[in-house]
């Protein structure tokens, strides 16, 4: 296994996805991890990752300097170098010349850890820095230069720490994965032997020993992330686990009775049904900003949960199916990076919340939990579902929700779901939902004056939900769409497609 402390990159999840591409297991840590715990990992190797901060500056993030002595490997990235370079007794410096982007490096010597990369010939790899190491420790070689960083890597082979100033786990980086792959594989002596049968296994073991005899309570809201969640609690913990299904009348069409169906009838799994929809549809009167929306959806999910747990006595446990790209997006780091939506599944927590979180898909991502919920012999139909944000349709519809537009906008985002496949396509894009606009346009339908509300279709391709762009539909298949949608849907009178990628937008509209 290897470990990645986290200093707060952009990059980081890419690094452990790259390395599980690999088949092997790796856990990403915050930076500040006591030590011991790190060490009681038995970690093959270290990764210190990249992060916004600057080590001259006062108060930066740091590690305790004994972990470069254990023997076991350490590969810092960018920042990660940097500190390396600071805390064994090199220096840093602020370049006037910062690269950022495509850099070319050239490598001094063949070593081990560039082995099988062409070192004839000038790599390009990514870069972003604005400080730069000045000089190296003691016992650290150079092994590549690039014009503006004489270290672009180094490494100390007898302690086994190497350093780069680039990022091999983004594409940009020519035969990065092959450079991650000679850490992982020559350096720390790592086997491929990692899949998702054994992350199964392994949490699987790790939730019945964090767990113990404790009860556990699943917010369950009938997408993949939670059924997965609950499926492998319910394997873990069997009974002692109870789900409560919150019916916060902000699904999608129907969507309220399967989960019941599912759950109780076909997993079996305890269920408790909870129709909240009277007080998320007061709460939400005459609120149309987007955070607050999203605050309230959560804070009153979380609330009910709480109420619920009292009710079924001593709860010690609130699982949730948060994933990587939740977390990272709604933790602002000590460092410049932006809160850029607060999620649902972790924004709007309060801060004297009962229960403790167990959240065992927060180190994946989408595409590995559905490969997850294969493992755990899930329904295709279940666990290829597009992803569906946790304040639902109350962020799908601008401005302020009400049982009116929320009906519009269930059947308008059936069609679509159905339109899309029907033509065989569902499984081919990462989401396709409608969105309603209710600004009124004029429109004429036989023959009479109409004065309605629009509907956005939104169709979009991804890997992780990190950046995505617009699908290229088939002009046929909109035209379809939106016939129907304008035949079969009340208050609706117009049809635009959204032709927007992330960034710059985002995928949903609030
Ligand atoms: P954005 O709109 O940020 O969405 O580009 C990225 C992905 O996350 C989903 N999403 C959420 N999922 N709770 C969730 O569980 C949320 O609050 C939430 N907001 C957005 C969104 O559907 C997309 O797949």
């Amino acid at each position: 296994m290897i470990v990645i402390l986290d200093f707060g990159s952009q990059y980081t999840q890419l690094i452990a996805r790259r390395i599980r591409e690999q088949n092997v297991y790796c856990e990403i840590h915050p930076f500040n991890i006591p030590p011991d715990q790190v060490k009681n990992m038995n970690p093959e190797g270290i990764i210190l990752s990249g992060g916004p901060s600057s080590v001259l500056g006062e108060s930066s993030p740091s590690v305790e300097p004994e972990l470069f002595g254990w023997g076991i490997p350490v590969l810092g990235i960018c920042y990660g170098l940097q500190l390396m370079a600071k805390l064994l007794g090199g220096e840093v410096e602020n370049s006037n010349q910062s690269e950022y982007g495509r850099t070319e490096i050239s490598i001094q010597q063949s070593n081990r850890f560039f082995e099988s990369v062409a070192t004839d010939r000038d790599l390009t790899v990514w870069m972003s820095h604005g400080d730069r190491v000045k000089s190296i420790p003691d016992g650290f070689e150079v092994l590549a230069v690039s014009e503006n960083s004489p270290f672009a890597a180094v490494a100390d082979t007898d302690k086994r720490l190497y350093g780069i100033q680039f990022h091999p786990e983004v594409t940009h980086t020519d035969q990065g994965i092959q450079i991650l792959k000679n850490f992982v594989f020559g350096i720390c002596g790592c086997a491929p032997d990692w899949n998702m049968e054994s992350f199964k296994e392994s949490k699987i073991r790790e939730l019945k020993e964090a767990v113990g005899d404790e009860e556990v309570l699943c917010a369950l809201s009938g997408g993949v992330d939670s059924t997965v969640t609950a499926v492998l609690l319910h394997k873990a913990i069997g009974e002692k686990l109870t789900c409560i299904f919150v019916d916060n009348g902000l699904l999608r069409k129907d969507e309220a009775s399967k989960v019941i169906n599912l759950f109780e009838k076909h997993y079996q799994i305890n269920l408790v049904h909870i129709d909240a929809v009277e007080i998320f549809m007061d709460k939400l009167k005459g609120v149309s900003d987007p955070e607050q929306k999203r605050k309230i959806i959560g804070y009153e999910f979380i609330n009910i949960f709480e109420r619920e747990s009292g009710k079924l006595k001593g709860i010690k446990y609130l699982a949730q199916g948060t994933l990587y790209p939740d977390v990272i997006e709604s933790v602002s780091f000590k460092g410049p990076s932006d809160v850029i939506k607060s999620h649902h599944n972790v924004g709007g927590l309060p801060e004297d919340m009962k229960m403790e979180l167990v959240e065992p898909l927060r180190e994946l991502f989408k595409d590995e939990v559905r490969e997850l919920g294969v493992a755990l012999g899930l329904d295709d139909e279940l666990v290829y579902r597009h992803p569906f944000p946790g304040p639902g349709l109350g962020i799908r519809i601008l401005g302020e929700v009400t049982r009116e537009k929320i009906e519009v906008l269930q059947e308008a985002d059936h069609i679509v779901m159905e339109e899309i496949k029907k033509a065989g396509l569902y499984r081919k894009v990462w989401q396709s939902f409608a969105v309603l606009l209710p600004v009124k346009s004029v429109g004429v339908m036989g023959d009479a004056r109409t004065y309605d509300w629009t509907i956005a279709i939104r169709c979009v391709s991804s890997k992780d939900a990190m950046t995505a762009d617009w699908v290229h539909l088939p002009y046929d298949l909109l035209g379809k769409i939106s016939n129907r949608i304008i035949n079969e849907v009340r208050k609706i009178n117009r049809v635009v497609y959204d032709i927007t990628s992330k960034p710059p937008g985002t995928i949903e509209w609030e």
